[in-house]
């Protein structure tokens, strides 16, 4: 029996789910959603302020600054109420409502930029009020998931040391990529294993980390508008990329399972279950990495309006759906709910 008395010192390691019976391929996937943050980046944020304590970066009048699309601004929120820091977030339009609500309610502060950047996502803008705080006061402290080693680190010492327990006969791992924090401290670890595995990194048409043109995305998480510092592709032996609207697909179709899984699982199980489909998989022990649950996404993935104003009619075939069943008459186009600024 777990006891605890700080948030962050519980969270679920072990849980994998069996996607054979959803997608008949074989593939496991890792559950990183089971912590008080609710998403895998807990794991780098616990990481980062414990070495900027040991470092003596933080002192108890710091205030905390990060840029997040959502997930490690939550995991920030709640180790900040637990050690008595103060947190502000500088986040996005495209951060879903709930989130944000959830940084309040723990506590922090969250501004939101509007300001699109020269590639048409928001990173740059965000980085660059970051910066401008910085400048403003020293208290404000800027642990930087972008550069910070502790991101990659804590799956090294972490996520990939459970995958490599439970699989050890483990041949291709599909990890999603945002900060590249998961996937290079996965890569690392099965870098140095006694046998090699294949490393395959999904990320989001439109995102710019491995080139590309840059595109529309509207699922947080996965995806960046600029190459991440923290990536080193001589680790990683394949990229793939996905549609938004595969990945919603995916989402619904694990969701009409029982399985309420968030966007960027939706991506990372669609680019595996594509991978496993062009390769002989009947030997293959695969495995991918959920970053976090669905609850945070009701009111865009799993909400029939957003969906149609954003993607068309033609998403879903309509016994697909697992999403919100209109019951008013219907006016669409004026009760379309966009993510909440
Ligand atoms: C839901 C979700 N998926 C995937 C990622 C990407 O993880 P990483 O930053 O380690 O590449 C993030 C990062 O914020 C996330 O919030």
């Amino acid at each position: 029996m777990p006891v605890i008395s700080a948030p962050h010192d519980f969270n679920e390691g072990h849980l994998f789910v069996d996607l054979k019976s959803i997608f008949g391929c074989p593939l496991y996937l890792k559950c990183e959603g089971f912590n008080f943050a609710g998403s895998i980046k807990l794991k780098a944020a616990n990481e980062m302020v414990e070495s900027a304590e040991r470092d003596g970066i933080l002192k108890p009048e710091s205030v905390i600054v990060e840029s997040s699309s959502g997930n490690l601004g939550v995991a920030l929120s709640m180790i900040s109420a637990s050690k008595g820091y103060r947190f502000l977030c500088v986040t996005d339009s495209r951060c879903n409502l709930s989130t944000r609500l959830l940084m309040e309610a723990l506590g922090s502060q969250v501004h939101i930029v509007a300001d699109p950047d020269e590639n048409g996502g928001f990173l740059g803008t965000r980085i660059e009020y970051v910066r401008s705080l910085c400048a403003s006061d020293r208290r404000y402290v800027w642990l930087s998931q972008y550069t910070n080693e502790g991101n990659w680190r804590a799956h090294y010492r972490t996520t990939a040391q459970q995958i490599a327990r439970h699989f050890p006969r483990l041949d291709v791992l599909f990890i999603g990529t945002g900060t590249a924090g998961t996937l290079m401290g996965c890569a690392r670890y099965f870098r140095q294993w006694h046998r090699p595995v294949r490393i395959v990194a999904v990320d989001s048409v439109g995102s710019v980390a491995f080139g590309g043109e840059p595109g529309r995305r509207m699922i947080p998480g996965l995806g960046m508008s600029m190459r991440p510092p923290l990536l080193d592709e001589s680790y990683v032996n394949e990229v793939v990329h996905v549609e938004e609207a595969e990945t919603i697909r995916t989402c619904h179709r694990m969701a009409r399972r029982g399985f309420l899984f968030g966007g960027s699982t939706g991506t990372v199980v669609s680019g595996a279950t594509d991978w496993l489909s062009r390769h002989d998989a009947r030997d293959i022990t695969a495995v991918a990495i959920a970053p976090d649950l669905g609850e945070r996404y009701l009111d865009t993935i799993y909400q029939s309006n957003w969906l149609q104003d954003l993607y068309g009619d033609q998403i879903f075939e309509p016994e697909q759906m697992t999403a919100t069943i209109q019951t008013e008459e219907p006016e669409p186009r004026a009760r379309v709910r966009r993510p909440q600024p």
